[in-house]
């Protein structure tokens, strides 16, 4: 589908998704690169210029407003500043989209209560927004999403307010979200680590146009376009470039080697028996082996010692099986 704006601008082009209900989905670019439009084309507060978009089965453009209504009510928004309610309570906050759904005072309570339960903030009801802190605002604006059960949850920069403590105590809230309630989750960073705490799967975008999109341990394994490989090794910190670069060469004359880890490619059983072979000795530098959904992934910089031609032939070796990524030197 695309989206092009009065006055010209191409938010939106030439895009199409599928996702999977149940899954979470990321959607990752820099600012301008079209998240926002993405999603509010999705919840139908947008209409695409040509294309559509179809939630749980429902053309959004073919429903009218009126048959609108129901298929919004399965789609829930999570919102970077919060957009609470700043004169009504927490409990009030809850009750609004529960009430405008028409459940009875009761019912709607009992919901409300048990939806802040959910999120933890039982016995909060009766705060106002200002008297919470930005996780409890953002737990408010979850809970309010979810109050009318909806299907899908859409988080348009949920945690990009917040400190990196608190943005991984609302990641894991909505990875609770997806898991215990099923609920299918599109979330919209420009920040990679979001993506590897809690996407299934990721799309990259671009000036409007999605450029990679992938399952996210292979994203961060093997980024296909440049903006994507940049993103992953701002994440990362991988391979050691500029200054940095600079400082390391000056404190290791030897040779400087970057090996990538990734599951499934043996990097270090395949060094040992070459640097046994040449006679070369060797020291970490830098980088480090972390984990994206539960697999190793991360790269280390090797400095090389021996003579040369030794050292040239393990870099040989290593570049002849395919393991080396980067001789930085
Ligand atoms: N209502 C609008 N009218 C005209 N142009 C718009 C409108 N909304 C967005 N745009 C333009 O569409 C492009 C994409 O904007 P969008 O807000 O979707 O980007 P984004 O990826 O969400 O950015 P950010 O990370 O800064 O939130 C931008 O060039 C923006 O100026
Ligand atoms: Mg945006």
């Amino acid at each position: 589908m695309r989206k092009e704006f009065p006055g010209g601008a191409l938010a939106v082009d030439d895009v199409s998704l599928t996702v999977e209900a149940g899954t979470v989905f990321g959607v990752v670019g820099h600012s301008g690169a079209g998240k926002s439009t993405l999603l509010r084309l999705v919840n139908g507060l947008e209409e695409p210029t040509s294309g559509s978009v179809l939630v749980d089965g429902h053309d959004l453009a073919a429903l009218g407003e009126r048959g609108l209504r129901p298929v919004r009510r399965e789609i829930g928004m999570v919102f970077q500043q919060f957009n609470l309610f700043r004169s009504r309570t927490v409990l009030g906050n809850v009750l609004y989209p529960l009430r405008l759904a028409g459940l009875d005072r009761a019912t709607a309570r009992a919901r409300a209560e048990e939806t802040l339960e959910f999120v933890g903030l039982s016995g909060h009801g009766k705060r106002y927004p200002e008297q919470l802190s930005g996780g409890q605002r953002q737990r408010v604006g979850i809970a309010r999403a979810l109050a009318t059960r909806p299907k899908v949850l859409l988080c348009d920069e949920a945690t990009s307010a917040l400190d990196p403590q608190t943005t991984g105590e609302v990641l894991a809230l909505l990875r609770r979200v997806n898991r215990e309630l099923g609920v299918t989750i599109v979330l919209i960073t420009h920040e990679m680590e979001v993506v590897r705490g809690l996407c299934d799967r990721v799309a990259v975008m671009e000036d409007g146009r999605v450029v990679e999109t992938g399952e996210v341990y292979e994203v961060f394994a093997r980024p296909q376009h440049p903006t994507t490989a940049a993103l992953v090794r701002s994440a990362l910190h991988a391979e050691p470039d500029g200054e940095l670069l600079e400082r390391l060469r000056a404190r290791h004359p030897g040779r400087l080697v970057t090996v990538p880890v990734v599951d499934g490619v043996p990097v270090m059983e395949g060094l040992s028996p070459l640097l046994r072979e040449h006679g070369v000795d060797f020291a970490f530098v830098h980088g480090g082996v972390g984990e994206v959904r539960g697999r190793p992934l991360g790269s280390v910089t090797i400095e090389l010692r021996g003579e040369r031609a030794a050292v040239e032939a393990v870099e040989a070796g290593l570049a002849g099986s395919g393991r080396r990524k980067a001789g930085v030197r």
